[in-house]
């Protein structure tokens, strides 16, 4: 099978075409025929190698040679233990342990797989393994927004963003969107009552306070997010740089309200929030589809910070 590979960090172009052995399911796993594939900051975060949290597993080398975690396909062979999915069942689920979604299969735990529903079409499920489930966990699992709240969401112009921006509008929030000035028009139609330029305006300055402020760009100091926080309000870093995550890690719960949100992947949440976009209270945002051998300019798209929303691998 074709399959995209990389064996040392680098950019995107370092990724090459191999023909290598299609994988055979052992115990748990599940062999899928990869029909479409979610691209999240992670990959970009793996390929290059950078923030060094992302070597974790792989100090050196790449602990996968083919990268791809957001996989939604037709389960092809199964695992002896396998009793969840059949052979021929249509399904999709953050493959993170794994990877390998860059390729016509992938291996994965039938643990982290769940069925698709019909309602969605595979680019659109391929939305939703990591982003969504972040997003879940964001506004509700974790101390749920409640109506009135105001919610920051900063770095809401990515894939995650779209989608919580729209959970906290649905749970009544008033919502501030805060990325670059290319995403405004995209975090508005997201549902932002208000958006903010981070290359224009300092939210953590500009004099406004929130109930919950979701980081998934977390840049600053956690005397900072306490400028933006109203009275027993919270802060959940997400994503960011490695300094801001210490602090928060180290000092965040001293100065009150402010801690990591380890994201939990899980079929229950993912369903959830696959059920939201069938009902229509969710919406899905794919920026772009592109082909198995467009990967490397996929990934650039994304990492140059053009994308608005979700970039979609697709593979008939
Ligand atoms: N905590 C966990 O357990 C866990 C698990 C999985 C993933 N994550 C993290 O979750 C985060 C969200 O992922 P995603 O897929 O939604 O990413 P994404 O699609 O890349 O979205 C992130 C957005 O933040 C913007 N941004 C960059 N720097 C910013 C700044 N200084 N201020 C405000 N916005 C900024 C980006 O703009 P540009 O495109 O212009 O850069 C982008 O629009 C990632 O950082 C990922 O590593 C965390």
């Amino acid at each position: 099978m074709k399959a995209l590979v990389y064996d040392a960090y680098g950019p995107p172009e370092s990724l090459r075409f191999e023909e290598v052995e299609r994988p055979v399911p052992r115990g748990d796993e599940v062999l899928v025929k990869v029909r479409a594939v979610g691209l999240n900051a992670s990959d970009w975060e793996t390929l290059t190698g950078r923030p060094l949290y992302a070597r974790v597993g792989g100090p050196r080398r790449p602990r996968h040679r083919t990268l791809g975690s957001d996989i939604a396909g037709v389960v092809e062979a199964i695992g002896p233990a396998v009793t969840t999915v059949a052979v021929g069942d249509e399904v999709f689920g953050d493959n993170l342990d794994k990877m390998g979604g860059f390729a016509e299969y992938a291996i994965a735990r039938e643990r982290v797989l769940a069925l698709k529903p019909p309602g969605l079409s595979f680019a659109q499920a391929a939305t939703l393994p990591q982003p969504g489930v972040i997003a879940l966990q964001g506004i509700r699992t974790k101390g749920a927004v409640r109506r009135g709240q105001r919610v920051l969401i900063n770095g809401a112009g990515g894939g995650t963003g779209a989608y919580a921006i729209q959970l906290a509008k649905l749970d009544g929030a008033e919502v501030t969107a805060v990325d670059n000035a290319e995403k405004q028009d995209f975090m508005r139609s997201a549902g932002a009552d208000q958006v903010v330029d981070f290359t224009r305006t300092d939210f953590t300055r500009a004099g406004d306070r929130y109930d919950l402020v979701l980081d998934l760009a977390g840049h600053h100091s956690v005397l900072s997010h306490r400028r933006a926080l109203s009275a027993g309000g919270r802060y959940l870093w997400v994503g960011g740089s490695v300094g801001t995550m210490l602090q928060v890690l180290v000092a965040g719960p001293l100065v009150g309200r402010q801690r990591i949100l380890v994201v939990r992947p899980n079929t229950t949440d993912l369903l959830t929030m696959a059920s939201l976009c069938v009902s229509g209270a969710l919406t899905t945002h794919i920026d772009r589809e592109y082909a198995l051998a467009e990967v490397p300019a996929a990934l650039r798209h994304l990492g140059d910070g053009h994308a608005l929303g979700k970039v979609i691998i697709s593979l008939t």
